[in-house]
Parts: structure tokens; sequence; C-alpha cells
């Protein structure tokens, strides 16, 4: 048992909803600039969005055990994500109930409580205040469930991958994500298995909103022009077979790739369709980075016939999948999205491993496939990130231009037969088309228009 708190607006403030005319705002085939620049939509974000949906929180790897946790956020609000000592992951506000500081400072550890550095209130990590020093100094009954820590009333996870929201009418995580959790299925399912490790992160951040991330997260149109020096590197190596960036060099719109829109927010961008199923299939399409042919000829050494199956598990899955609103998978990346304020945002890139439970691969090998999606995951953050992360923050101060309100999201909109609408509801456009952000903009609106249904937990 544990007890709801309702939210609503505070009292003698309107709800942030009713602020402005969302169908103005955001329109079939633009959005206005105040979307990405006002504080005050910026503040109904962290409650509709990051709250109001779905949202990522971390991975059921990085605490493994009882009692681990790791501090993370849901939009603005700082959070604890823990085991408990019964298994159970909980996302605990990590805010003391006394007077507000945050509880734990540590970005993750493992301990059965959390004692707060102002005065020393001690909580469980259920949540449950243990005690205060000196408690004779209270008359009021402190096992009130109000002095218990807020959590997030709705943790779930999907295949590891723990996502929270507020809110109670949300469907249960599975429906939501639907179609594309089939996607995410593949991506984990030719790891050994079924699953992977999340490494330490590569972290960045821009000064430019939270939506410009999201809004490049499936943006094929781009590519040949922010990512120039990336593709004419690629290039160089690529000969004949266009391969990760290259396939980018000349009408990208008639390669084997697309763009799928699956529903609430969430898309991928597939380069697959030329992927032989073959071992060394995914290696071969594995972009070029330095030392590639170096590891290449040691597998090879190594382990012999069985070489192009163990680099295919080092190679990046040529997919991009994007779970609005802070969620995506890359290559052999997870990064998330985190706002800090309206005009900034950490993108933090999370490395992972294989695992292999089962014994199906030998030690060495396990190691030396880790060892080498590692230099794949120097690869695109490094190099191709730095450039989106460019563009974001230029846009930011594009948009300062207050009389020109229109930012476009219509190539590929209103050409008869480009975009096709699947029987399961599902879109798909070619690879430089915005229907994907024509698309989670709906989803978007749809959230900011709606008076949520949202809770906080304490334990009673
Ligand atoms: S603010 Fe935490 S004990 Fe006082
Ligand atoms: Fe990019």
């Amino acid at each position: 048992m544990t007890v709801l708190e309702k939210i609503g607006s505070p009292p003698a403030r309107l709800g942030g909803s009713a602020l402005y005319d969302w169908d103005y705002l955001v329109q079939e085939d633009r959005a206005h600039r105040l979307i990405y620049t006002d504080p005050a939509i910026f503040e109904v974000e962290m409650t509709n969005i990051f709250g109001g949906t779905w949202t990522y929180l971390a991975h059921e790897s990085e605490i493994p055990r009882e009692n681990d946790f790791i501090t993370r956020r849901m939009g603005l609000r700082p959070l604890i994500i823990v085991r408990d000592g019964e298994g159970k992951n909980r996302a605990l506000y990590n805010r003391c109930t006394h007077r507000g500081t945050t509880l734990c400072r540590w970005d993750k550890g493992n301990s059965k409580s959390f004692q707060c550095p102002y005065h020393g209130w001690n909580f469980l990590n259920t949540g449950r205040l243990r005690g205060v020093p000196w408690p004779e100094g209270y008359a009021a009954d402190l096992r009130d469930p109000k002095y218990n820590l807020a959590q997030v009333p709705r943790v779930e996870s999907y295949r590891g991958f723990i996502f929270g929201t507020l809110n109670l009418d949300a469907l249960p995580l599975t429906e939501h994500l639907g179609p594309i959790s089939t996607v995410i299925d593949e991506w984990l399912d030719r790891n050994p298995g079924g699953k992977v490790v999340v490494c330490e992160a590569n972290r960045f951040r821009y000064k430019g909103n939270w939506k410009l991330a999201y809004d490049n997260s499936c943006d094929g149109y781009h590519v040949a022009y922010s990512h120039r020096s990336l593709l004419e590197t690629e290039n160089r190596f690529a000969g004949e077979n266009a391969k990760g960036m290259a396939y980018y060099r000349n009408s990208p719109d008639t390669q084997p790739m697309y763009m799928r829109y699956t529903g609430h927010g969430n898309h991928f961008k597939d380069k697959r369709p030329n992927l032989e199923k073959r071992p060394g299939g995914l290696w071969a399409l594995e972009s070029a980075h330095p030392g590639m042919e170096h590891y290449e000829s040691e597998f090879i050494k190594r382990y012999g016939d069985r070489a192009f199956a163990l680099l295919d598990l080092a190679g990046s899955e040529p997919v991009n999948i994007n779970v609005f609103p802070n969620f995506s998978l890359l290559g052999n990346h997870i990064q998330v999205f985190e706002p800090v304020s309206v005009e900034e945002t950490n993108a933090i890139w999370y490395g992972t491993m294989i695992v292999d439970d089962n014994g199906k691969l030998d030690k060495d090998a396990v190691t030396d496939i880790n060892a080498l999606r590692m230099r794949t995951q120097e690869g695109f953050p490094n190099f191709g990130e730095v450039d989106d992360i460019a563009n974001f923050e230029q846009i930011q101060r594009g948009l300062m231009a207050i009389e020109d309100e229109w930012v476009y999201m219509n190539r590929g909109f209103g050409i008869p037969g480009r975009v096709k609408t699947h029987e399961d509801g599902s879109i798909t456009a070619p690879a430089t088309d915005e229907a994907f952000m024509r698309e989670h903009f709906k989803e978007w609106k749809r959230l900011m228009k709606t008076r949520a249904n949202f809770a906080i937990q304490r334990e009673p």
C-alpha cells in the first residue's frame, strides 16, 4: 500500500496548459519560435511532457544489485533511481522532506538508506523516514506519511530500460511503446542473451532547447551538410560501397533507408534494408574509424572462422530509434536528452557492452568485442555530435530574431504518395523527410493540451 497525492495547479495560478493557443503555435507544417524560447512554455513541458508521458530514467544494469542507486533527473526533478532491498525499482525524489535540499549528492552507489547532509534526517531506500536527530524536539508525529520521500508513482521497465511517469492515465509502458518495441527488441536480440550492460557516459551540454535535439534525432536531411567533414573522411575510405555516413553523399532518398513513425512521438530511421544476413554483414556496414583494419585482422588471427560473427557484435546497428521525449538508441549507444532550462540541454551518450551469461563465447572474445565497441563509440559521438550541437546553439541564436516567427518542417508534406500510412497506423517516408517531426509535434501538442491526472506517491 502506498499513498497517492494528487497534484493540481498551485492555487491562484492559471494551469499552464491554458496559457497558449497550442494549435496556433504548432501547425501542420510549421512551428512558432516561442516553443523553443519561452520559459513559460518550458515550464509547462517540465510537467506535461517530462512527467505527463513515459520518460526514460535509467537502465537496470546501472543498478544491478539490491540497494544500488543512481541519481538522475525527470525533467528538472532530481531523482534517486534505486533497487530497494526487495529488488523493486523505485524513483525517489532526491529532495529532503524537511527543508527541501537534495538528499543524495553522489552519482551512484549502494546504500540501504540516505542521510540528509543538512540536518541529518535519515530515509530508508524505500523512501520512508527512518529517524531524525533529537526527535523529542518535535510535537508532530513524524510517522505521518507526508514526511516520507515523494516518489514517481509509476515506474516500469521494458527489457531493462526503466521509464517513469506521474500520469495515472498513461497507458502501460509496453502499450505506450507499441510498435517501436519491435525495433528495440531487434536492437537487443542480436546480442548474447538479448541484453546489454550500460557503461559510463560521454556528456555534452549545449546552449539550446531540448527539442532541437529530438527534432534532429531522425533527420536525414542535414547529414551531407552538417557532418560534411565526417562524411568526407568516411568517403575517402568507403570506396564503391556506401556505408555509414557515406550513404548520404548523394541523393539520400534513393538509398536503402527510410524513416518510420510508430506513434506516441516515437520514430526510427532504418539503414538496415541492405544489411546482408551473413557473418560479417553488419561489420561490413560499420563506419570507418581509425585502426579498424588492425582490429579486424587481430580478430581473424585470434578467432578464425568465428571472427566475423564476433565483429558483428562489436559493430553498430544501423538504426536510430527515438522514444519521445528523451531517449535514443543509435549504433551501440544510448543517448539521453536532459533539459536544463529553456535554452540549455544535456545530451548524454552512454556506451553499452555485451555480456555472456550463458557462456556461449569465451571470456577473451567478450573483452575484445567490448574493447572494439568502445572504439565505435568514439566515432560519431565525438566527430558527429559536435556538428549537431553547433547547429542547435546557432538555431537558439537565430530564433532570437523575434519578428521572424516560424520554423518549417514541411519537407515531404503535400507530395502525393511520398508519405505512406500503414495498416498499424505507422507512417513511413524517405530518409530526408520531416514527417517524423510533424508527427512528434502532434504528440507534443496533445500532451501540452491535456490537463493530466498527476500524482506523486509516498510510503504509508
Ligand atoms: S533539509 Fe534535510 S534534514 Fe533538514
Ligand atoms: Fe546529425
